[in-house]
């Protein structure tokens, strides 16, 4: 007996939407409510794998349940064990009439992108191609609804007006949909085909039907950057496709950014692959996997309000990782979840920004640099039971760490105790201490404030930001870092009024081991800087705060080797590869470097032959609310 619901068809939107040095947020939640959820036939077939569709007519009809089943208990000896997810592109038609640059650009992004979730996720890989199901409620006018007829749930009549699947605006092609027929009698085992199966895709786990053009939704509102849909789940609830459409207007910007797109593609793709509110019931439980138990048990409800009202994500790894991050063995510490534009008692699809600031799942995306695939949301991929994940790949997320299970609450965030937050509107640094920022909210802060990057010149990896005056003694260059400092040098006659203050400098600095590190300031030697001490420098007046836990600890916060560039043929950007070449000793690094697997070599090819990469851009994407930040924040919202 087949569940009715064994097989669904989701449809979630998302939007990304940018304005130029503006909040660019995603609005997946709001444009996911107003997507349709179809349910597909519950004998909706799936033909055996290689089965050719000339030889199934009258097709031989299972259900994907059963389907599914059978596979497993056909398996090779061996169980299957998970690998990396292969996620194809496909791009329709209509896309294809785009500049090379532009094609470049859109491929390029997404391929990093994903080759880089291929990386992190492994799943028990579709057996045979990937067919994707027809929409029962489309193409049969009724179904036999009388459960002692030897047809019961078969389709009885063809709606006459049924053409082909679409998802979102992607006509999916009949070759990767399975066949359907009719039983015209509730008794008789005749079959009338009305399209016969297709070929399905091989290799394939997770099909993202990529589209690249100016579509109504991207006219019609200046700020959409890309939207998305996830379409389509297996019969574990794992979502099998999804569609992205990228506004092709927004690819063409001098302000182009490479990391920028690939952050935004990542982010949606997350969404499209599991972190959605609408799929947070829908996760199960694995566990018992591992003690040899073949089934998965559902999770049921897992978001719940914890005392203070603020929605949480509470599953095992979540949970074990937010304690690990904020050095706390609370168990209430879910996994904090935006309560901004959220219904009191719903959830959103997006982490609290107070609480994981820089997360690739946060509703705000920072500077490319400082968004982070940490290890939160790695643990709520891990939790939703689809994926194997590769725990060991996650970024530092710095943010918030050690600081305590009330870390980010709006009742402590502006007590001055924790140095991850700022009161009033100085000048200071960003918390990775690759920007100088000013203290500032946003809101998504709710009045907590941070330093925030400044929209220009703030990097003090960039040379270029380096200016005339060096009464301060900045130095800007790939080596350098933010601190707060009042040097001025001596001598100086013209010192600016504002120079004895405390504020965000650029200096040099060389690690010389975990958290210890030298500084250099224009004209000086390298100077020790005990962090969490003050020092002074040789020819100024003044002092130079030494920040402590944030400097030479990880080894994966370095400034981008490349971006803003156009068109990066090689993985050189990829913050996962990059080396920090700012540190002349050496410690065992914090995680192996990433390293292209056999299977996601795979993947790439893949994405590659099927001419645009995959993007499932999951963020909310959205066509019709889409709010405009006046604030001049710089970030995007996802
Ligand atoms: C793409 O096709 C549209 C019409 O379908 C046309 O207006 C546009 O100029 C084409 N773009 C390119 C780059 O050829
Ligand atoms: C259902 O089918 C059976 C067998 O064909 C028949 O006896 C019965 O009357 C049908 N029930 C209804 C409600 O049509
Ligand atoms: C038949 O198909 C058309 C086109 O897909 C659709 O608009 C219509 O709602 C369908 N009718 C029924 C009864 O399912
Ligand atoms: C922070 O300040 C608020 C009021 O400003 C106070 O109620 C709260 O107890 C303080 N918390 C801590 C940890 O100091
Ligand atoms: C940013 O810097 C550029 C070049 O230095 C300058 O042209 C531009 O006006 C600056 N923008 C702002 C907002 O300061
Ligand atoms: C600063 O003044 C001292 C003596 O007052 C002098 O020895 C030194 O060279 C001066 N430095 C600069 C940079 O002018
Ligand atoms: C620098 O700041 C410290 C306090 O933070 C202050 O005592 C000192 O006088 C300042 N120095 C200068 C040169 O402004
Ligand atoms: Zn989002």
């Amino acid at each position: 007996m087949v569940s009715p619901s064994s097989r669904r068809l989701w449809v979630l939107v998302v939007v990304l939407v940018e304005l130029p040095g503006v909040l660019q947020k995603c609005i997946f939640d709001e444009v996911q409510t107003q997507a349709r959820v179809v349910r597909a036939a519950p004998t909706d077939p799936i033909s055996p794998p290689n089965v050719h569709p000339l030889n199934t007519n009258p097709p031989r009809r299972r259900s994907s349940v059963t389907h599914r089943r059978s596979l497993r208990n056909m398996a090779p000896p061996t169980p299957a064990s998970p690998q990396p997810i292969r996620i194809r592109t496909w791009s329709p038609a209509e896309s294809h009439n785009l500049s090379e640059a532009e094609k470049e650009r859109m491929e390029a992004a997404v391929e990093e992108a994903v080759r880089k979730v291929s990386s992190l996720l492994s799943v028990i890989r579709v057996a045979g191609p990937l067919l994707l199901s027809r929409d029962v409620n489309k193409y049969c006018k009724f179904l036999w609804r009388n459960s002692s007829t030897a047809n019961y749930n078969r389709c009885g009549r063809a709606n006459k007006s049924y053409r082909s699947e679409t998802c979102l605006d992607v006509t999916i092609p009949d070759d990767h949909l399975a066949g359907c027929d009719i039983s015209p009698e509730a008794e008789s085992p005749l079959r009338t085909e009305l399209r016969p199966e297709g070929a399905g895709l091989p290799d394939t786990d997770f099909l993202l039907y990529l589209l690249l053009q100016a579509t109504d939704r991207c006219r019609a509102e200046p700020s959409v950057l890309a939207y998305a849909v996830h379409c389509q789940t297996d019969a574990d609830g794992r979502p099998v496709a999804g569609v992205v459409v990228l506004c092709r207007d927004r690819l063409t910007g001098a302000t182009y950014s490479h990391q920028a797109t690939v952050q935004t593609v990542i982010h949606e793709l997350l969404h499209a692959l599991g972190f959605s509110k609408d799929l947070f019931h829908t996760w199960t439980d694995c566990s018992s996997k591992s003690q040899g138990s073949a089934v998965c048990s559902p999770r049921g409800k897992v978001t719940h309000s914890d005392g203070s009202g603020q929605m949480r994500i509470y599953t095992p790894s979540v949970i074990s990782a937010l304690q690990r991050l904020l050095g706390s063995a609370d168990p209430e510490l879910g996994g904090a979840l935006e309560n901004l534009d959220v219904l009191l008692g719903k959830a959103s699809s997006h982490w609290e920004a107070r609480v994981l600031q820089g997360s690739i799942m946060a509703a705000v995306l920072d500077d490319p640099p400082a968004v982070r695939i940490d290890p939160v949301t790695l643990a709520a991929l891990q939790d939703t039971g689809w994926y194997t994940v590769d725990m060991s790949r996650a970024q530092s997320l710095v943010w918030g760490e050690g600081e305590g299970s009330m870390f980010g609450s709006l009742s402590t965030c502006q007590n001055k105790s924790s140095s991850f937050f700022c009161t009033g509107s100085g000048s200071g640094c960003h918390y990775l201490h690759l920007h100088k920022g000013e203290c500032q909210t946003d809101r998504y802060l709710e009045g907590c404030r941070v330093y925030k990057p400044l929209k220009n010149g703030s990097e003090c990896w960039k040379e270029e930001n380096g200016g005339e005056e060096d009464w301060s003694g900045e130095m800007f260059g790939f080596h350098s870092r933010c601190f707060f400092s009042n040097l001025t040098r001596q001598n100086q006659s013209e010192v600016p009024s504002s120079g004895s203050s405390e504020e965000g400098r650029c200096y040099r600095h060389r690690c010389r081991g975990p958290d210890r590190y030298q500084v250099q300031v224009s004209g000086s030697e390298w100077v020790d800087c005990p962090a969490g001490d003050t020092i002074k420098i040789k020819g100024y007046l003044g002092s130079v705060h030494c920040p402590d836990g944030r400097l030479c600890r990880y080894d994966d916060i370095t400034p981008p080797s490349n971006d803003v560039t156009t068109f990066p043929a090689s993985a050189t950007s990829d913050p996962y590869e990059a080396v920090p070449s700012a540190q002349d000793w050496s410690w065992p690094p914090l995680r192996p470097p990433a390293e292209l697997t056999a299977a996601s070599a795979l993947c790439l090819t893949a994405a590659v032959c099927v001419l645009s990469a995959a993007v499932v851009c999951y963020r909310k994407c959205c066509s019709c609310r889409v709010r405009i930040h006046a604030a001049s924040e710089h970030h995007t919202d996802l």
